[in-house]
């Protein structure tokens, strides 16, 4: 992987007004679900990130005629030839693992390896491969692949141990050709399972109940060509204001969506932060101070795990002790000892964080373990005294289009050095 970093000036005010970009957890099972339509599907507002980028070649790889412009894309399923995904391309990203459901709910059939685990946990699948095989999908594994096989798709019912935003995307899309009605209970409420499934609902599929923990998916027989908009992303508008709550800033986002950063706007303002919500923007005044808060991470409407990283960074220079409660990932503070060489006071017991406030964090060289850890090394570097140099910026460029430029607009000093 090239080695680009990011060199950050600290301590200037964030001010200034940004739009917000497409979401790539919403991007992602939507262009999988071009997957079941055999013909053209337009998508707007695609973000153009490494994540949509390999999924897209994914597409490709399969037979699909992919046409890009900016964040349009064009993907025409007409003529897909293999239902296998490429190991190499496969663990270049866990979340392509959405696309077997899709390749299966179209062909019946679907080959792939085992997601590669990831920097925030272990990932496992079994409640995909669980739910699966109650579609009556048979499942063979060897030598680290995955064959999921059938004669047809049987609608059933599926109770969820734990609500997989991934396995609730995946029992979907492998489900809308289904013979019968499969019904999901204990179902993931994300707003991008929403946005998914009023994108499958425009494409013909019939599907009730998304956004809240049960979900029914009626079987069609066809999907039609269709353009859809994709939702903007909650965690990036998520991590903008906290890059502003942390710079005592003050911004304006174009967000249209902030009732899905509920808890995220309730933290800040409890951490001394002003919001305020009008018609498509959400704007943010900073005090000079952060207060501390506590943090518990849920699966939606809960606080999200995705910011649990990027609040923490900002609450490193809180005034009080503040408490971090990870539920969702097993492995999610490997950014902690990144922080602690920016002089960061934080103590990690188990799935509980300290984070005792300091009046300054201090410049230095830090090393990005993952997409979110690596977006609060930024917001860290956005205020420390001095220069901070995050290395590994490739997982970012994951999830976030255009951040440095974003962050420059709002009066940072960032710059971007391409790695050998
Ligand atoms: C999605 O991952 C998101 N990724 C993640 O965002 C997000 O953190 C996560 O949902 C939770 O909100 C995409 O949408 C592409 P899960 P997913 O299945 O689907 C366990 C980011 O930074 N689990 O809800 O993989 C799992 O190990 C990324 O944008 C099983 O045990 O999340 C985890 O502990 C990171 N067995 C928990 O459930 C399974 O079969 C939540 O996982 C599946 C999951």
């Amino acid at each position: 992987m090239k080695m680009s970093c990011y060199i950050i000036e600290g301590g200037r005010k964030l001010q200034g007004e940004v739009t917000v970009s497409g979401s790539k957890n919403a991007s992602l099972p939507i262009i999988a679900a071009t997957i079941l339509n055999k013909g053209i599907t337009k998508l707007y507002n695609v973000p153009n990130i490494h994540d949509t980028q390999i999924t897209l070649e994914i597409l490709k790889y399969l037979g699909c005629k992919v046409k890009k412009h900016r964040n349009k894309i064009e993907i025409n399923s007409k003529n897909i030839t293999k239902k296998e995904i490429p190991e190499h391309l496969m663990n270049q990203m866990r979340s392509t693992v959405i696309l077997a459901g899709a390749i299966l709910g179209r062909f019946k059939e679907a080959t792939f390896s085992y997601p590669g685990g990831c920097d925030i946990g272990a990932r496992p699948i079994d409640l995909h491969l669980s739910a699966f095989k109650k579609l009556g999908i048979n499942i063979s594994e060897n030598s680290g692949f995955i064959t999921c096989k059938c004669d047809k798709i049987i609608g059933s019912n599926i109770d969820l141990d734990f609500p997989s935003v991934g396995a609730t995307e995946n029992i979907i899309l492998a489900s809308v050709f289904a013979e019968g009605t499969t019904q999901i209970t204990n179902a993931a409420m994300e707003p991008e399972i929403v946005d998914l499934v009023k994108c499958l609902n425009k494409m013909g599929a019939k599907i009730e109940g998304a956004g809240t923990n049960i979900i029914t998916i009626k079987g069609v027989q066809q999907l039609k060509d269709i353009g859809y908009s994709i939702m903007q992303d909650r965690i990036e508008a998520g991590t903008l204001l906290c890059a502003a709550a942390i710079t005592e800033g003050n911004i304006t986002l174009n967000y249209r969506t902030p009732e899905h950063i509920t808890p995220i706007l309730n933290k800040l303002e409890e951490a001394g932060c002003q919001v305020s919500v009008q018609k498509g923007k959400v704007l943010l005044s900073a005090p000079r101070r952060l207060k501390a808060v506590d943090i518990k991470t849920m699966p939606y409407p809960g606080f999200p795990t995705d910011m649990q990283s990027v609040l923490a960074s900002s609450l490193t220079v809180a005034k009080g002790t503040s408490m971090i409660i990870e539920n969702i990932f097993e492995n999610r503070y490997r950014y902690v000892p990144e922080l602690k060489k920016m002089g960061a006071k934080i103590t990690i017991e188990g799935k509980t964080a300290v984070i005792k406030g300091v009046k300054k964090l201090s410049g230095a060289k830090v090393k990005s373990t993952d997409l979110r850890g690596g977006a609060s090394l930024v917001l860290a570097g956005l205020a420390a005294r001095g220069t901070t140099t995050v290395t590994n910026i490739e997982y970012i460029l994951r999830g976030y289009e255009n951040l440095e430029q974003k962050l420059t607009e709002l009066g940072a000093k960032i710059i971007k050095k391409e790695g050998d």
